[in-house]
């Protein structure tokens, strides 16, 4: 496949993050996947009151592409209001080496400063469907 169209995967991301529900830690996260197929799906992070039950920006455009089975995942793009880029929590390290093993990484922020990566770099040594095999 060419290379992912970055520059839409990163607008669908900033404007997912726009609709961020952070009401307690003001700490908006826009996400955004790519599919083989060139469709995206936006995610931001979503608080509750009872804190643990917050999902973050990655987990909910990994599952809302899984939801309707768009599992060909190539690149997922990554945005925050933050110094330097942020990269993902372990528990969406956990899923996107899950769900989007072969995906382009992109992180970012709102002053321009942007890292490529990928699962194998974030989550080395990671357990996964393989480990499951007897
Ligand atoms: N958050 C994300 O959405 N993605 C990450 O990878 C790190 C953290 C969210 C969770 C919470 O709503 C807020 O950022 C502060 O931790």
């Amino acid at each position: 496949m060419a290379q992912p169209d970055y520059a839409t995967l990163m607008d669908a991301a900033l404007r997912a993050r726009d609709h961020a529900y952070v009401p307690y830690s003001r700490f908006a996260v826009g996400a955004a996947v790519l599919t083989a197929n060139g469709t995206i799906f936006p995610g931001s992070n979503i608080e509750n009151a009872a804190y643990p039950m917050t999902i973050c920006a990655e987990r909910v455009a990994l599952f809302s592409a899984y939801a309707v089975g768009a599992a060909d995942i190539v690149a997922l793009a990554v945005v925050t209001d933050t110094a330097e880029v942020a990269s993902p929590c372990g528990a969406c390290r956990q899923v996107i080496n899950e769900l989007a093993p072969n995906a382009q990484i992109v992180l970012f922020n709102l002053r321009g400063a942007q890292q490529l990566t990928t699962i194998q770099a974030l989550l080395p040594h990671g357990f996964g469907p393989a480990q499951l095999k007897e």
